[in-house]
């Protein structure tokens, strides 16, 4: 049997995706309701390379592999042979000959995916310069934990056509919403991956008009990990694509606001929005990395509960 990765949403069905996003709420109600700890996962080993910055990934994955019963190792280029410049390919090799699992947080997508080609055992995503789809398993299941169901609804991205707005185009077509996206000329996602999700992605450049009516407003910073030299120029061209009580007043009455963290408060988005529980629901969110990357292995693993 070929070996399952998650590099992107499409590695998955609709179906599987969403079952992944039920078993994250079930994960979760049980995590509160009782002792947390499940042996599902014992004697299983997740190795995480990151060669980018991480609070909120490096932790849920560490955490969700102690409560499932197994272990993690956290692995820089600061001290592994990856970042004296050993290739990629030999590093999946060798990795996955002794860990189970393995998730990757990296510069360049093509990187994970001659890793993953690599690997024995399945990858994860953890970021890459081009999709965060574990972002999008989280957001999903915090959607349906408020509202239910987001297929049918609109959701509109402002800011940044990046890595997040990317994996939103694929969660709009595996999670059947309309997604409105609002970004500054220059700064737009892969013109190909608009065109084939052109069915239920729209793009523009008026936060006013992506947002009206939407059901979800989300946004992202400006300046993505390894854009850092760019900051200044990115903050002139998003100037007009804050998200804050002025814009979300056009959304729909219940609509909320998401942001995937970390954020930077009076830049993407106000103080006041980011903190106000009426909209913001990213405290939930975050959280919910834990559970749905827990639903996530157990899957990629056969593992059950
Ligand atoms: N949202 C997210 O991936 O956060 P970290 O960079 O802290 O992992
Ligand atoms: N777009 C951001 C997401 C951080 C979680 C970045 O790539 O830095």
């Amino acid at each position: 049997m070929s070996v399952k990765h998650f590099l992107t949403l499409c590695d998955l069905s609709g179906d599987t995706l969403k079952s992944i996003v039920n078993e994250a709420i079930e994960l979760k109600k049980s995590l509160k309701a009782t002792s947390p700890a499940t042996t599902a996962m014992q004697g299983k080993v997740l190795g995480m390379i990151f060669e980018k910055s991480s609070t909120r990934t490096r932790v849920s994955f560490e955490a969700g592999m102690a409560q499932l019963g197994g272990s993690a190792i956290f692995l820089s280029p600061a001290d592994t042979q990856l970042g004296r410049g050993e290739p990629v390919e030999d590093t999946a090799r060798v990795l996955s000959r002794m860990v189970d699992l393995i998730m990757v947080r990296t510069f360049a997508h093509q990187r994970i995916e001659t890793f993953a080609a690599h690997s024995q055992v399945p990858v994860i995503n953890a970021l890459t310069d081009d999709y965060h789809p574990c972002q999008l398993l989280a957001d999903m299941q915090t959607f349906t934990e408020h509202r239910g169901d987001i297929a049918g609804k609109t959701v509109a991205w402002i800011g940044d056509g990046n890595n997040m707005c990317q994996s939103y185009i694929n969660a709009a077509a595996k999670f059947d919403f309309e997604l409105r996206i609002a970004c500054p000329p220059g700064f737009r996602p892969n013109a190909d991956l608009l065109a084939a999700n052109a069915k239920r992605v729209s793009i523009g450049s008026d936060p006013q008009h992506a947002v009206s009516s939407a059901h979800l407003v989300v946004t992202d910073t400006w300046a993505s990990m390894g854009q850092e030299e760019q900051k200044q120029q990115r903050e002139k061209a998003f100037a007009p694509f804050q998200v804050n009580h002025q814009l979300m007043s056009l959304a729909a009455n219940d609509a909320l606001f998401m942001h995937c963290l970390p954020a930077y408060r009076g830049l993407e988005v106000s103080s006041d929005l980011l903190e106000d529980p009426r909209y913001s629901v990213v405290w939930d969110e975050a959280e919910n990395r834990l559970h749905s990357q827990k639903a996530l292995m157990l899957y990629l693993l056969n593992c059950q509960t």
